[in-house]
């Protein structure tokens, strides 16, 4: 709704006064321009609605002294039509209204960034700096900032908390840690298939030449330190230590470390927290490939912006192969390789296949078979070796279609 200075009898919509051989009218309805009227002038001559002949903006001071002249000149407005043609006015001028808002927040947002002690641009957003630290990541030059990932590069500059769902491989954990890597971040990872306990993630007590000491585990450790804490594989999480994060995904959401006689942990400013995860939400229908995972529920999903991370496409992997392997991996072959790759995956997709085929995979058998100069034999450990004998032969099969045998 973009009409704030005008009263509850003042509307907009069509006025109109009878004539001679018809009706004149005065359509008023929101205009482009911020707090602006658009006045539109017509008459009709016995059809329904002749053309328009005056079209103006105005503004609400304006508009006022126009509605008491009409008043004056015996022009009315039928409430019930005013109605519609209201909802009509705010639905025209909900994007125009939207687009003015979102160019306000990008201005703002800009003038946040160039306050911060140096920020990194990734695609068009601006990163702020961190403290650097041994746990910076290193920097993969090969990496290929999408521009499907702005988003979430954002969300990460706003400080939401991220989960990132996809298949293996997908790119989830190197997204987050290529962030952190230009951006100077320190990050922690911690995988929750596996061994990871509460004490490990909380913290513990233990004895230290003779004297009892409490350790942090990495949840308050990224947050006292300003770390970014990435929680793997959080649909294997048990609940405890769900219940120690649900309490930290508000942004300025505290820990309080019971064990440690309620001790309150708050968040530097620089801490951030991710997840990810094989099969939960969307990727739900995928639950059978990832045995053990947990259904999360919906409250604890709510408190994440959750994304799901698809692979990415033929050209882009191809690029990426290009990048990798430079200089000895070509165009050609690249085309090929991630030809294949999407080949794998609609199968995967068909249920042909019943193991994906990740990023990861397809960059290992391509390394393997710049040094072995043979597809085959490179795709022994890279990819045969880990999937059923089907799946291994209906992989071999795709291969041979996408590469003839050396003369
Ligand atoms: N955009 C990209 N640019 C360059 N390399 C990429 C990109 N995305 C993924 N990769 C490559 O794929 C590998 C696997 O990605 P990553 O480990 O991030 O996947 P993941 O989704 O976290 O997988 P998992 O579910 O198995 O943990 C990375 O080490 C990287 O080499
Ligand atoms: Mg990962």
């Amino acid at each position: 709704m973009n009409a704030p200075e005008l009263t509850e009898d003042e509307h907009l919509g069509l006025y109109q006064r009878a004539t001679e051989n018809g009706a004149e009218w005065w359509r008023v309805s929101v205009a482009d321009r911020p707090e602006n009227y658009r006045l539109e002038h017509g008459t009709d001559n016995g059809e329904r609605t002749g053309a328009v002949d005056i079209d103006l903006v105005v503004d609400a001071e304006n508009l006022r002294a126009k509605l008491k002249k009409w008043r004056r000149e015996g022009f009315a407005i039928d409430i019930d039509n005013a109605d519609t043609e209201q909802d009509t006015a705010e639905r025209i001028a909900f994007m125009p209204a939207l687009q003015r808002a979102a160019a306000l927040t990008a201005a703002a947002k800009q003038r946040h960034a160039e306050g911060v002690n140096g920020s990194v641009r990734i695609g068009h957003v601006d990163v702020p700096c961190g403290l650097d630290s041994p746990l910076v990541p290193r920097v993969n030059s090969a990496y290929l900032f999408s521009e499907r990932f702005s988003d979430i590069v954002e969300d990460i500059v706003e400080n939401r908390r991220v989960m990132l769902i996809g298949h293996t491989g997908a790119g989830k954990t190197s997204l987050i840690e290529q962030v952190a890597a230009r951006s100077r971040h320190g990050v922690l990872r911690s995988n929750m298939n596996g061994q990871t306990t509460v004490g490990d993630f909380v913290g513990f007590w233990t004895v230290k030449g003779g004297e009892t000491l409490w350790v942090d585990g990495v949840l308050p450790t990224a947050m006292r330190e300003g770390l970014w804490l990435i929680v793997d594989e959080i649909d294997f999480a048990e609940p405890s230590i769900l219940a120690a994060l649900t309490a930290v995904l508000e942004p300025h959401g505290r820990l309080v470390l019971k064990e440690k006689g309620n001790e309150i942990v708050a968040p530097h400013p620089a801490f951030r927290l991710f997840a990810t995860a094989n099969a939960v939400g969307a990727m739900s229908q995928f639950r059978h490939l990832y045995q053990g995972a947990n259904l999360m529920n919906e409250a604890f999903l709510d408190r994440w912006r959750v994304y799901m991370l698809d692979y990415l496409s033929p050209a882009e992997e191809a690029d990426v192969l290009i990048r990798t392997l430079a200089p000895h991996m070509t165009r050609t072959l690249a085309t090929t390789l991630a030809a294949i790759a999407a080949d794998c995956r609609a199968a995967f997709a068909r249920e042909d296949l019943s193991s994906a085929f990740s990023t990861r995979r397809l960059l290992d058998w391509a390394q393997l078979m710049l040094r072995t100069g043979d597809p085959e034999r490179a795709a022994g450990p890279a990819i045969y070796a880990k999937v059923s004998p089907e799946d291994a032969a209906l992989i071999r099969g795709i291969i041979r279609h996408h590469i003839a045998p050396a003369a």
